[in-house]
C-alpha cells in the first residue's frame, strides 16, 4: 500500500479531526494522571471554542496521510501563535507552539519534528524574536524534539495536571 504524507494548513472544518487527534495523542498520558485531571484534560481538549481561538490567531501545521485506502485523515498537528497575543503563561512580544500532537499509530517517523521545524521557519520569516512553548515531565519525545531543535528550559511553573511543567524558549532574533 502506497501511502504519503501531506503537510497543510488546518482549517476551520478540521476541528472535529483535531479534537479526536487531541484526544489520542494526549490521552496517551492517562496512565500519568489521576482521573479528576484527565478528564480536566479531556474537557481542554474537547473544546471547540478553545479550537476556534487557536485557528483564528495561529499558524497551523497538520500532517494528513493520503494512502490508498485514506484520504484527508490527520495524524499530525502544530500551531505557532504569533507574538501580540499573551496568554496565561506566555509573554505578548513572544510567540509560541501550541497541540503539538501526532496519531500513536504514526509516532516515530518524524513527523513531530518536521512540524515543529516548521513552526520555527515560519516564525523566522514573519521576523518574530522568541518562540515559546510548556511541556511538562511526562512528555519525554517532546522535550527531546524541542532540545534537538535548540530550545533550552527558561524556567520551572506552577504544576499543572498535577504534574510538572516548564517553559522552553527558542531565540530566533537576527
Ligand atoms: C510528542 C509527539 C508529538 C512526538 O511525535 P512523533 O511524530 O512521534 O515525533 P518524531 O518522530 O518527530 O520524533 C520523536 C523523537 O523523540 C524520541 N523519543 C521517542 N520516545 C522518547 C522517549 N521516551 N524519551 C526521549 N526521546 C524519545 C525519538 O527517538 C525521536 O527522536 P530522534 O529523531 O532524535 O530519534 C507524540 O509522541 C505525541 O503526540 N505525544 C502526545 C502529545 C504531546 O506530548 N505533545 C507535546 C506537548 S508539549
Amino acid at each position: 500500500m502506497q501511502s504519503n504524507f501531506i503537510f497543510r494548513e488546518a482549517t476551520i472544518n478540521d476541528i472535529e479531526q483535531l479534537k479526536q487527534l487531541g484526544l489520542v495523542s494526549y490521552g496517551q498520558y492517562a496512565p500519568f494522571l489521576t482521573e479528576e485531571n484527565l478528564e480536566k484534560l479531556k474537557r481542554n481538549i474537547g473544546n471547540n471554542e478553545s479550537w476556534k481561538n487557536i485557528l483564528a490567531v495561529a499558524k497551523s501545521f497538520v500532517c494528513v496521510l493520503d494512502s490508498d485506502s485514506n484520504r484527508n485523515e490527520i495524524i499530525g498537528m502544530a500551531f505557532l501563535i504569533p507574538s501580540g497575543n499573551e496568554w496565561d503563561i506566555f509573554k505578548a512580544e513572544w510567540s509560541y507552539i501550541r497541540m503539538v500532537g501526532v496519531s500513536p499509530m504514526h509516532q516515530g517517523k518524524g513527523i513531530a519534528k518536521t512540524l515543529t521545524q516548521k513552526c520555527i521557519d515560519y516564525a523566522k520569516a514573519t521576523d518574530e524574536k522568541i518562540i515559546a512553548l510548556h511541556t511538562s515531565e511526562m512528555m519525554h519525545a517532546a522535550r527531546h524534539i524541542y532540545e534537538s531543535l535548540g530550545f533550552t528550559i527558561l524556567q520551572e511553573i506552577e504544576p499543572r495536571l498535577g504534574v510538572k511543567y516548564w517553559i522552553y524558549t527558542l531565540s530566533i532574533a537576527k
